[in-house]
């Protein structure tokens, strides 16, 4: 199985960026971590991050026929993005929405996600801990479906 993460804007700034909310681990531990528990689940892995929305709307687009499944965090666009949306809708692919924080415990317009109608699941708020949660359930259920 290939497993794709895609992290939106400002995520590159992880480590520093408001510790007390996203944790002191940089998006690279974070993907290296996660390279490493996708080997031991016998996947693939790559690991990116952008902070341009059409950017994140064409690597979905790419995805088809090249990933198995999606670990989505679209940062502030997920409050936002009908064109992430869309893409997910249009390439069917398998994706879990990713946050380090809870975005229902903060602030009321980070409650809506424009996202979410077109995802597996969902985990937030467990720091670099959610994306690795999530990929446990996205392999999970890609295995389930491919019996
Ligand atoms: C985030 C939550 C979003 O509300 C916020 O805009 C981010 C990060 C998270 O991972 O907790 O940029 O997606």
């Amino acid at each position: 199985l290939r497993i794709l993460s895609i992290s939106g804007p400002n995520l590159q700034l992880l480590g520093t960026r408001e510790p007390e909310i996203y944790g002191t681990e940089t998006l690279a531990d974070i993907h290296d971590r996660l390279a490493v528990r996708a080997r031991e689940l016998g996947c693939e892995f790559s690991g990116r991050q952008t902070n341009h929305e059409g950017e994140i709307v064409t690597w979905i687009g790419e995805s088809r026929g090249h990933i198995d499944g999606l670990l989505l965090n679209p940062g502030a666009y997920t409050h936002t993005s009908i064109a992430i949306y869309d893409a997910l809708r249009a390439t069917g692919i398998p994706c879990v929405e990713v946050h380090l924080s809870n975005p229902d415990a903060r602030e009321a317009f980070r409650r809506r996600s424009r996202v979410a109608p077109a995802c597996l699941g969902r985990v937030a708020g467990f720091g670099g801990e959610s994306y690795l949660l999530a990929l446990a359930g996205l392999v999970t259920s890609l295995k389930i479906w491919s019996n």
